[in-house]
């Protein structure tokens, strides 16, 4: 059997990961626990979670021409991720995210840097490349321009688009009206749409999502799970799985990559978004984005509910 083809075009990060007790009040110094170097992005965790599940997958970014950058590669192809499309740009520093892990939540500063340089040309000259997989997943850690050049041209080939609109800003029309599946957060889901999503107001924000032209939109609810809508349909809401929290940095690019392996492989939207949960909250039992990606092995062995 044919292998689920996924291509991913977005962002690759090196994130330097502080372990602290608590995080630091404005202005005040703290010390520390542990730092990690540990392979991220949320373009670049997202194809490894789809690799590690058995995708046949290609990333399509920009590195800096430094060690990070270099390092970054060499994770990517220990999970079998063709690399041969991401750039190395001259004279620029590797995207990094600052990320703070304390009081089991985190927080992240992401400096672009050469992702920042991933531009439209470089997409529309790979038109071959992405006409070669069944799934685009695509996020907004690019120049928007680029994302959008990327929807455009999946959908000129007939290509499933996954657009997982990470971080949050509005969107042009014209380039939802080439998504299939958009996978905002609750936050996000504010953003894109300006009406609050708390509560019952869910659904109202995600049908005018759906009227901005995405085929079909799914929310990641966090412990409350997800939820997704088809026009003129009634919204479906599938449970999260309880797992001990060991770091959620990467839990919606597990959710996102799980989705896309699921669909490129024929799951029904349905199974396809419990699969997702799955990948998701297995990816949260291990430190590190990337690191916590499971395989098919990891989520048959491990019992979780
Ligand atoms: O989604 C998590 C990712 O966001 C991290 O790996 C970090 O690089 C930031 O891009």
């Amino acid at each position: 059997m044919n292998k689920p083809r996924i291509v991913v075009i977005g962002s690759l990060n090196m994130d330097i990961v502080v372990e602290t007790s608590r995080f630091p009040r404005v202005g005040e110094t703290l010390t520390g626990e542990h730092v990690h170097f540990i392979p991220g992005g949320k373009g670049a965790n997202q194809a490894v979670a789809a690799a590690r599940l058995g995708g046949q997958t290609t990333m399509i970014g920009s590195i800096g021409d430094d060690m990070f950058g270099k390092s970054l590669i060499e994770y990517l192809n220990q999970d079998a991720i063709s690399t041969d499309h991401i750039k190395r740009i001259a004279d620029t520093p590797t995207g990094i995210a600052s990320i703070t892990l304390a009081e089991s939540d985190n927080r992240i500063v992401v400096i672009p840097g050469a992702n920042a340089k991933c531009l439209p040309e470089h997409i529309q000259a790979l038109e071959q490349v992405i006409s070669e997989h069944d799934i685009v997943l695509v996020q907004l850690e690019i120049p928007l321009e680029t994302a959008s050049a990327a929807c455009e041209l999946a959908k000129k080939l007939g290509k499933t688009v996954i657009l997982n609109p990470a971080p949050a800003r509005k969107l042009p029309e014209s380039m939802l009206k080439c998504v299939d599946y958009i996978t905002p957060n609750r936050l996000e889901l504010e953003t894109l749409t300006g009406i609050d999503a708390s509560g019952d107001q869910l659904q109202t924000a995600m049908e005018a999502l759906l009227e901005m032209g995405p085929s079909c939109v799914v929310t990641t609810l966090g412990e409350e799970g997800s939820a997704f809508l088809h026009k003129g349909e009634s919204l479906v809401k599938v449970s999260a799985y309880h797992v001990p929290v060991v770091d959620t940095t990467g839990a919606g690019d597990a959710y996102n990559g799980g989705l896309a392996y699921a669909l490129a492989a024929g799951y029904a939207l349905n199974e396809a978004v419990v699969f997702a949960s799955k990948v998701s909250a297995m990816s949260v039992t291990k430190l590190g984005a990337q690191a916590g990606m499971p395989t098919q092995a990891d989520l048959n062995k491990l019992s979780i509910q």
